[in-house]
């Protein structure tokens, strides 16, 4: 079933840059392409709840193509949350407008994680390998498509925390009064990742993206105990299953926001990922010199430039393709587009780094 029947790719950039193999131009995407800065994203979200788009393929198809019919962009990513997880896991998880994600009863203490269940995922996650399966038919080998998953800590201190926080004091907490209760909780979701990781590759996959948004929370000793050792256990455990199951391994981007440069540096050398996500606090030219020539970087400019003219947006994508280098990068925002910015600055952005 995996990798078979599925159109050929006809622009495979992105995936030679996450080898590190050369490229005739730069790749890029945008994190959260598929979102609220696109009218024709409003108009299916008008009919249906945030969850449904995630949960119906076709739904989901369709607003993961809205983007790439737009704009002259190298890949597509599935339209899902990370927050599915704790779904699977049995924790209620809403989208409330104008506040974000909430989950109305979080875990309290490591007496709740008696209320976790150990999903089935081929089954309760079935629905994302569904829409990967059918984005793949549908994009037509236009461009790689690109599956995706928040990494443990993140989505254990969305549980703890309940939402989003400017702190997550709740959940770093955990991390000093119960920290066998954490590495327990972080192992349990790490599995579930896994599971679901190896599904999404099965399911037509091309690319693999592990989002840990909150590393910014993190010091380095925190982020090597509670963030590290399970990114690199991921992918370890990924390659691993692949190789088990005879479906050929996909390339993995680790965009671990807000750490500290140090612990990027430990990540990087650690090899685990093929592709090193950076936000814009990183300056390109120290991540290149730190990192060194082994790790292809992805980012990073600040998702607020593209309130600048069009003019200065294309001048800084090119800027920025000059300091990371046209070999072993593949161009993005530093994090997600926000959902004001205008259409006009997304074809500028795309413009200036594909123009270098
Ligand atoms: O990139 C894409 O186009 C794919 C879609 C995608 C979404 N969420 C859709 C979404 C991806 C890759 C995500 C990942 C995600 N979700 C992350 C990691 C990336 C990051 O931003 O750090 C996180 C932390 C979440 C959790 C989440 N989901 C938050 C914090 C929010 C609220 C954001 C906001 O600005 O309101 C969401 C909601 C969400 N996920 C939206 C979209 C398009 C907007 C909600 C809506 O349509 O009503």
């Amino acid at each position: 079933m995996a990798q078979t029947g599925f159109p050929a790719l006809k622009n495979d950039l992105i995936l030679k840059a996450a080898r590190g193999e050369p490229v005739e131009r730069v790749p890029m995407w945008i994190m959260r392409q598929a979102g609220r800065y696109l009218p024709e994203f409003h108009e299916v979200r008008s009919k249906h709840d945030f969850f449904s788009v995630c949960q119906t393929p076709a739904l989901a198809c369709e607003v993961t193509l809205q983007p790439i019919k737009r704009f002259d962009l190298d890949a597509s990513i599935i339209f899902s949350d990370i927050l599915v997880i704790p779904q699977a896991m049995g924790l209620i998880v809403t989208m409330v407008p104008g506040t974000g994600p909430v989950i109305p009863e979080p875990l309290k203490d490591p007496s709740d994680l008696a209320r976790l269940v150990q999903p089935n995922v081929e089954k309760d996650l079935k629905y994302v390998g569904d829409a990967i399966t059918l984005t793949r038919h549908k994009l037509e080998g236009k461009v790689p498509l690109i599956g995706f998953t928040g990494a443990p800590w993140t989505l254990m201190s969305y549980m703890i925390q309940g939402g989003g926080s400017s702190t997550m004091t709740k959940a770093r907490e955990w991390l000093y009064k119960y920290p066998e209760d954490s590495h327990k909780l972080l192992h349990l979701i790490a599995n579930v990742i896994i599971d679901y990781l190896v599904m999404q590759v099965k399911a037509g996959a091309q690319l693999l993206q592990v989002f840990e948004s909150h590393a910014d929370f993190l010091n380095d000793e925190l982020f090597e105990k509670y963030s590290y050792k399970y990114l690199k256990e991921i992918s370890e455990k990924v390659r691993q299953r692949l190789k088990e199951e005879n479906v050929p391994e996909v390339p993995m981007i680790a965009f671990p926001k807000g750490a500290t440069i140090n612990s990027l540096e430990m990540l990087a050398k650690s090899k685990s990922y093929e592709v090193l996500g950076l936000d814009w606090t990183v300056n390109p030219t120290e991540a290149r010199e730190r990192f060194g020539p082994d790790i292809t970087l992805q980012g990073n400019l600040d998702p607020c430039a593209m309130y600048a003219s069009e003019k200065e947006i294309i001048d800084r994508a090119r800027n920025m393709v000059a300091k990371f280098g046209k070999t072993r990068y593949i161009a993005n925002l530093g994090h997600g587009i926000q959902p004001d910015t205008p259409i006009k600055s997304v074809a500028a952005f795309i413009e200036g780094v594909h123009s270098v």
